[in-house]
C-alpha cells in the first residue's frame, strides 16, 4: 500500500470521493477519520485528507488530526475538498497551517462541488453535481499518480476574514441545538455513526455533549432512520449520498439487522 486516504465524512459524500479516488489510483487504503483514527501514515508514499468544507474552511477535528499525525518527510501530500457552495474557502490554507506545525508542505488541492448537506439544493444542480463526481475522482487520482501540484489560492482579500470567522466557529459548542423528537425508536445509529463519539443513550434515547467534540457533521440528524432529530440553530434539509447506506459511515462495527435504509 503506497497511498492513504483519511475521510472525514458526516453524510457520505466524501466517502464516495474518498473511494473512487482509491478506485483510480489502485494502490489506496480508505480510513475514516474519527475520533479513535491512529494517527499513523509512516512508510506512505503520498498521504490524502479527504473532508467537507465546513464553515468556509476544514472541520476542526481534521485540522486537530493533520497536526498529530506521523507521516514520512519526503511523502506526497493532498488534500481533497467537497463543498456545497462554489469554492472551498480557506480550507487548503487550514490544512497547508496545520501541516506546518510538523514541518510539511502541503503538495497539492484539488476541489470537488457536492450536494449541500445542510441547505436542500434543487434536485437538478444536486443530480449534476453527483453525475459529475465519478470523473473528477477520476481526475484526481490520475494527477495524484502523476504527482501533479495544483494549488487552489483562496482570495487572498478575504482569507483573514474567513481565518477568523473559521476560527470562531470552531470555538462554539455546536451539539447545543439538538433535540430528538417521539419519533425515535431507540436504535442507536445516531450514536454509531458519530465520528467524535459524541452521543450517548440515556433510556433509550440520545443525548449528546458525551465528548464535547461535536463537529456539527450532521450524521446524527442525517442518518436517524425516523427523522426524530431537529436542529434549532438552522433549517436542516435532509440529504445523505444515494449510494452510501449507513452501516458505511458506522465509525464502529454493528449488528446487520439495524443496517438497511
Ligand atoms: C456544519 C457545516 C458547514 C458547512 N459549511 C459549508 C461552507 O462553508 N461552504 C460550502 O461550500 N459547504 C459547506 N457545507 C456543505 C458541505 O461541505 C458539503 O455538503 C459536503 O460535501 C458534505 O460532505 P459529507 O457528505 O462527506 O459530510 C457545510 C456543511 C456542514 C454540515
Ligand atoms: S437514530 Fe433516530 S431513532 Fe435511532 S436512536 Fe437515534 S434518534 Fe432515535
Ligand atoms: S453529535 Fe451529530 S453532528 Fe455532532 S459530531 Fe456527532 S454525529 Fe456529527
Amino acid at each position: 500500500m503506497t497511498t492513504m486516504l483519511y475521510c472525514f465524512t458526516g453524510t457520505g459524500n466524501c466517502l464516495v470521493v474518498a473511494r473512487n479516488i482509491a478506485a483510480g489510483l489502485g494502490d489506496a487504503r480508505v480510513v475514516r477519520l474519527c475520533a479513535q483514527t491512529s494517527p499513523d501514515a509512516s512508510g506512505c508514499d503520498a498521504i490524502g485528507f479527504v473532508a467537507p468544507v465546513y464553515h468556509q474552511g476544514l472541520p476542526g477535528m481534521v485540522a486537530t488530526f493533520i497536526e498529530s499525525v506521523q507521516l514520512d518527510a519526503d511523502a506526497y501530500v493532498f488534500a481533497v475538498a467537497t463543498y456545497g457552495d462554489d469554492n472551498p474557502g480557506v480550507f487548503f490554507d487550514n490544512v497547508a497551517d496545520a501541516l506546518r506545525t510538523h514541518g510539511v508542505a502541503l503538495d497539492a488541492c484539488f476541489g470537488v462541488p457536492m450536494p449541500h448537506n445542510v441547505h436542500a439544493m434543487r434536485a437538478a444542480e444536486r443530480d449534476r453535481r453527483l453525475a459529475a463526481e465519478p470523473a473528477r475522482s477520476q481526475q484526481i487520482a490520475d494527477a495524484v499518480a502523476a504527482r501533479e501540484r495544483p494549488h487552489l489560492a483562496a482570495n487572498r482579500l478575504i482569507a483573514p476574514l474567513l481565518k477568523w470567522t473559521w476560527r470562531l466557529a470552531n470555538g462554539e459548542v455546536a451539539d447545543k441545538g439538538f433535540t430528538v423528537d417521539d419519533g425515535c425508536i431507540g436504535c442507536d445509529i445516531c450514536a454509531y455513526v458519530c465520528p467524535a463519539d459524541n452521543i450517548a443513550m440515556v433510556d433509550g434515547r440520545p443525548q449528546w455533549a458525551l465528548s464535547g467534540g461535536c463537529q456539527e457533521c450532521l450524521a446524527c440528524l442525517q442518518w436517524c432512520p425516523r427523522d426524530a432529530i431537529h436542529y434549532d440553530r438552522k433549517h436542516v434539509g435532509r440529504y445523505h449520498h444515494p449510494q452510501v447506506k449507513v452501516h458505511d459511515v458506522f465509525v464502529r462495527p454493528r449488528v446487520a439487522a439495524v443496517h438497511a435504509r
